[in-house]
Formats: C-alpha cells, sequence, structure tokens
C-alpha cells in the first residue's frame, strides 16, 4: 500500500531527502547572519541547545506520525485522532500547515530567484557579457518576475517527478554537491586576510547576549524553519519512509547534517565579512550593528567577491550555487505537502496537482514581488515566526496527548524492535508531553507579548 503511493528506496535517499528540506537558505543564509547580529556564539550555543531539545523532539513528532499513517498531513492527523473533536483538530492543524507551507513557498522562491540570478551573472562575467551580468545584479522588477518563475519551474519538475524520481534522485544528486561546494568554500575563505577575526566572533560567546529573550525567541524561530517544522513536511516525508528503517535513528542524523551545515555556514559567512572589512567594504551600519540579512549577502559578499578579481567570479558563482541547490531541495518539500494531500484526498493526479499548485503559489508569489514592501516582512514573520511553532505545538499535543502512547511504541517497533530499553524511549513520551509544548508555549507568548 505504502509503495502505491511512493517509498523512498533506500535510507540514503531518506536521508538526503529530508536533510535536502531542512537544509537551506535558512541555514546558509539565515543562521549565519543572525549569529553575526546576535552575540556571535551566544546565538550559536542558544540555537544548539534549542535545536536538539525542542526541535529534534518534534521532528521526530512528525515523522512518527507520518510513518504510521502512510499518508498525508491531514489524513495521517484523522487517522491518529481518538475522537471527533480531535479528528476535527486534526484536518484544522494539517489544513493550515499545508496552507503555511504554500506561503512559505511562495516569499522563499522569490529570495531563491534572486539567488540563482547572482549565480548566472557570475558565469556571465565569466563569459565575458558584464552588460548581461549587470542586469542580473540589479532588482528589477522583470529580473525578480522572471527568475521567481524560473525556480517554481525548477520545482515543479522535480516534483512531478514523483517521489523516488524526483524527490529522491535530485536530493541525492544535489545535497553532495552543496556538501563539497560548501567545505571548499569555507576552506578558501578562511584562508584570505581577516577571516581570524570572524572567527573570533563566531566562536567566542557573548554571554549578555544569550540569556536575552529576545535572541531565544529567533534561536527557537531559526531552529523550527531549519529543520522545516510545523507544516507537515517531515511528516510527508515519514510517510515515504519504509516500515523496517528505525526512526530515532534517521531523525537524528537529518539534525545533526542540519544544524551541522548550519555550523559550517557560520564558518563561510562569519569570517566571509571580516574579509570583506578587511578589503575595505563596510560591514556596520551607521547604528554600528553589523550588516545582516539582505544586506548582507547581496551587498556585502559581492563587495567582497568584486575585490578578488578572477577568483572572485567562481567564488561569487560557486556561492550562489551552493544558495539555489540549497533553496531547490527545501522548496520541493514545501510543494510536495499540498501535492500529497490533493493527490490522496481529491484523487487528483499528480501531474494535475503539481501543475496547479505550483502555479497557484507561482501568483502569490507575484503577487508578493508586485507588494514587496507591504507583503513581503508580513509574509515571512507571519509564517515562520508564529504558525510554525503552533504548528509545532500541535504537534506535541497529538503525540504527548492524544493519540495513544502504546500505538506510538508498536509504530516505532516496526523498524526499532528494541526502542523501548533505549534512551529515545525513556526520554522522548514525557518530553513531548511535558517540555516541548510547555517550552514552545512560553517562547511563543514571549514572541507575541514580549
Ligand atoms: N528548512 C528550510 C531552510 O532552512 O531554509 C526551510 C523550510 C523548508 C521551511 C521546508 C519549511 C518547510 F516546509
Amino acid at each position: 500500500m505504502a509503495s502505491a503511493r511512493g517509498e523512498f528506496g533506500s535510507r540514503f535517499g531518506f536521508i538526503m531527502a529530508a536533510a535536502g528540506s531542512a537544509v537551506g537558505l535558512g541555514n546558509i543564509w539565515g543562521f549565519p547572519t543572525q549569529a553575526a547580529s546576535n552575540g556571535g556564539a551566544a546565538f550559536l550555543l542558544v540555537y544548539l541547545v534549542l535545536a536538539f531539545c525542542l526541535a529534534y523532539p518534534v521532528l521526530m513528532a512528525e515523522l512518527i506520525i507520518g510513518r504510521h499513517a502512510h499518508s498525508n498531513a491531514v489524513s495521517a492527523l484523522q487517522k491518529i485522532a481518538p475522537g471527533a473533536r480531535s479528528r476535527r483538530l486534526g484536518t484544522t492543524t494539517g489544513v493550515v500547515g499545508f496552507i503555511t507551507a504554500s506561503f512559505i513557498l511562495s516569499f522563499y522562491a522569490v529570495i531563491a530567484g534572486w539567488m540563482m540570478a547572482h549565480c548566472l551573472a557570475a558565469a556571465a562575467n565569466l563569459l565575458g557579457a558584464p552588460d548581461i551580468a549587470a542586469w542580473l545584479v540589479n532588482m528589477g522588477t522583470t529580473r525578480n518576475i522572471l527568475f521567481m518563475a524560473l525556480f517554481m519551474g525548477l520545482t515543479v519538475g522535480i516534483i512531478n517527478g514523483g517521489v523516488h524520481d524526483g524527490i529522491e534522485r535530485w536530493s541525492s544528486r544535489l545535497m553532495p554537491v552543496l556538501l563539497v561546494t560548501m567545505v571548499l568554500l569555507v576552506v578558501y575563505v578562511l584562508t584570505l586576510d581577516g577571516a581570524m577575526e570572524g572567527l573570533k566572533v563566531y566562536l567566542l560567546p557573548d554571554f549578555s547576549a544569550a540569556i536575552s529573550p529576545q535572541l531565544i525567541v529567533k534561536a527557537l524561530g531559526a531552529a523550527f524553519f531549519s529543520l522545516s517544522l510545523g507544516v507537515g513536511t517531515m511528516l510527508v516525508y515519514g510517510s515515504y519512509v519504509s516500515d523496517k528503517e528505525n526512526l530515532p535513528v534517521l531523525g537524528g542524523l537529518v539534525t545533526l547534517i542540519d544544524i551541522g551545515i548550519a555550523v559550517l555556514a557560520g564558518f563561510l559567512v562569519l569570517p566571509a565579512m571580516y574579509v570583506a572589512q578587511h578589503s575595505g567594504v563596510e560591514i556596520f551600519n551607521s547604528a554600528g550593528a553589523l550588516i545582516s540579512e539582505d544586506t548582507l549577502i547581496f551587498t556585502v559578499l559581492p563587495a567582497l567577491f568584486d575585490t578578488m578579481g578572477i577568483a572572485g567570479v567562481v567564488v561569487s558563482f560557486a556561492f550562489f550555487a551552493l544558495m539555489s541547490i540549497a533553496a531547490l531541495t527545501s522548496s520541493i518539500s514545501m510543494l510536495e505537502v499540498p501535492v500529497a494531500y490533493t493527490i490522496e484526498s481529491q484523487g487528483w493526479t499528480r501531474h494535475r496537482a503539481v501543475l496547479l499548485i505550483g502555479f497557484a503559489i507561482g501568483v502569490m508569489s507575484l503577487i508578493i514581488l508586485l507588494n514587496f514592501d507591504t507583503l513581503f516582512g508580513l509574509v515571512v514573520s507571519v509564517t515562520t515566526r508564529y504558525s510554525q511553532p503552533l504548528l509545532g505545538f500541535m504537534y506535541c499535543l497529538f503525540c504527548g496527548w492524544l493519540w495513544h502512547r502504546d500505538s506510538i511504541l508498536q509504530e516505532l517497533k516496526n523498524g526499532a524492535p528494541d526502542v523501548e530499553s533505549g534512551f529515545f524511549w525513556k526520554i522522548w513520551p514525557g518530553y513531548i508531553r511535558y517540555v516541548c509544548p510547555a517550552v514552545i508555549m512560553i517562547i511563543f507568548l514571549q514572541a507575541i507579548f514580549g
């Protein structure tokens, strides 16, 4: 039954796909720039604690529910709900999840389009076409729409191929390329003058920043976004995992890869900022704070690449290719959430679901692009700061309170017969019942009222 709706062909395939979803712009762009402006190593430390202690347990909740139900998020939550009222809650959670996934994809496609344009600009420079390169790096509306559409087209093309021939094949190809490119870039940047100063900022914590509530809220948002939680992505990927697999180990590996790549990205981006400063590029704004977010990626780093001559063009190409690949393996997982739902609940063919939903999300992206100043920040903060943690809270509720503990154990035992006597089962059930929902709620309320 499971394989009729698609299944990952190998453990490696699943890990690449799930890590591909997790590793994205959030890791390579969001995490290092937030670390840069929030106390460096202090942010890193808080992020690590939250990722392992809060995000991993929620990831496990999604994977277990998904593998148990072998279905999309809405049907899966309905299936494990014990009564009529909790079934309605399951439907709402699943539906809000796929709407959130679609909105995340709509702003993600815009940023990913910029990354692709910058990557091609480097290629154009290499080929001696500076006019084209200048057009590609300019924030024009036509360029933005064109590259958003191109990125959505790639996402749609891969998801159209299905679980094995689309998601698994492309994630298994692209993730190793991403890792190698990143390691090469880190090694190269660390040899440049000024890099050590950036390393210091990254690795020596400023503990006065570590305890600020604002920083904790940001780090939680970053950890949830980074592990693609709450919106049903990991649930859907979990639903394509064979019953023979050991879920706590798979989830642990995905978390480790995700966090590992975010930490590695810090070794690239922070030193690069200080290398840029060393070459005369301004990295502090007028208020004396470190420049971060979009200014960093699209102004500071390109200015750094410019000072490096031909090597800079190659590095720029590699850097933006890395960003585009990371974005693509994440965007396919976002699109799979509504696609799996419509295929299974509405009886649509994959082809039809992918085309219609891909088109609808493309239109949402277009609306965001045309009303950028009002909509972009709003969609980002509603989806990532509020919706994702709240949905994560709902998953804790389902696994900790509504779904029977024995059924969860039975599900885990499929691929891990000894799980009951292991560390995971001693800690996780109490954790997902009490600790995770309480902490998520406290941090969430802090985000609203703090
Ligand atoms: N984890 C991705 C990143 O770090 O960029 C973002 C993401 C992917 C969020 C998939 C949500 C999602 F469903």
